[in-house]
């Protein structure tokens, strides 16, 4: 890669079988302590990113509002431009706005955006972006570090790919299932052990709601088992 990639943080709350919404695309799955521990990553990073079905869904405002600190630059991949104009972060002007697209989302939708003083930047031909047309596109604009919250199609788009440094999840104490529930990473997902992409534990610690575990993993070298 010839440029310098951002370091890529993923945070989800998933239930116990893996199901970050339910079929419903109900995502209510955070205790209180996790939102601030979710807000404090936020105001430590450069910018937070999601996925046009996470902004379709629950039309997140994506700020720090549960503890104090600085708003990172907001990020929605949206390859089409299937986001709503109406979308809080489109209109609330609290923070930086950008949407990533390709070549396949609306010309005129774009322009609507940017009147609202969204950045809408063409990462590529598309619909679909890669990770690395992601990632090189965030460099671009100056961002250095991205907490990506989900949904499970966009942080696909950088596990395909090994793009990712840090996976956070916190293990909420419901069951939810479903095959068409969401989890944290869909796509079509790899095949054999030798491409899965390993892991490895740096820290985990339970809640302070005395519930929700939360695991910390890294990345781990290929070469390490
Ligand atoms: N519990 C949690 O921590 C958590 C966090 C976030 C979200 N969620 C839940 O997750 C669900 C949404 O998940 P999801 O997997 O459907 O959605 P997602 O990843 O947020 O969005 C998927 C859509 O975004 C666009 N997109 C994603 N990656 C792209 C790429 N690489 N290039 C171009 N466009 C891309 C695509 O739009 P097009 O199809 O138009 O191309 C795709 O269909 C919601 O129910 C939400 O509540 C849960």
């Amino acid at each position: 890669m010839s440029y310098q990639r951002p370091y890529v943080l993923v945070y989800v709350t998933s239930s116990v079988d893996g199901k970050i919404a339910s079929r419903t695309g109900d995502s209510r799955l955070s205790c209180p302590y996790d939102l601030r521990r979710l807000h404090r990553l936020r105001a430590s990073l450069d910018a937070v990113m999601v996925g046009a079905g996470t902004v379709i869904a629950d039309d997140p405002r994506l700020t720090v509002r549960y503890v104090r600190g600085r708003n990172p630059a907001r990020v929605v991949v949206d390859g089409r431009l299937r986001s709503p104009l109406t979308a809080r972060l489109f209109n609330d002007g609290e923070a930086r706005t950008i949407v990533l697209t390709s070549e396949a989302g609306d010309e005129g939708k774009a322009e609507e955006l940017r009147r609202r003083g969204v950045e809408v930047v063409v990462a590529g031909k598309g619909p679909r972006l890669s990770g690395s047309e992601i990632l090189s596109a965030l460099a671009r604009l100056g961002i250095r570090s991205v907490l990506v919250e989900g949904g499970g199609d966009l942080i696909w788009s950088l596990v395909r790919e090994g793009l990712v440094d840090e996976f956070r999840v916190t293990i909420s104490p419901f069951i939810i299932g479903g095959a068409g529930a969401r989890t944290a990473v869909e796509g079509e997902g790899f095949g054999e052990k030798e491409e899965w992409l390993g892991l490895t534990l740096a820290n985990y610690f339970l809640c302070e709601c005395g519930e929700e575990i939360h695991l910390i993993y890294r990345r781990r070298e290929p070469t390490r088992y």
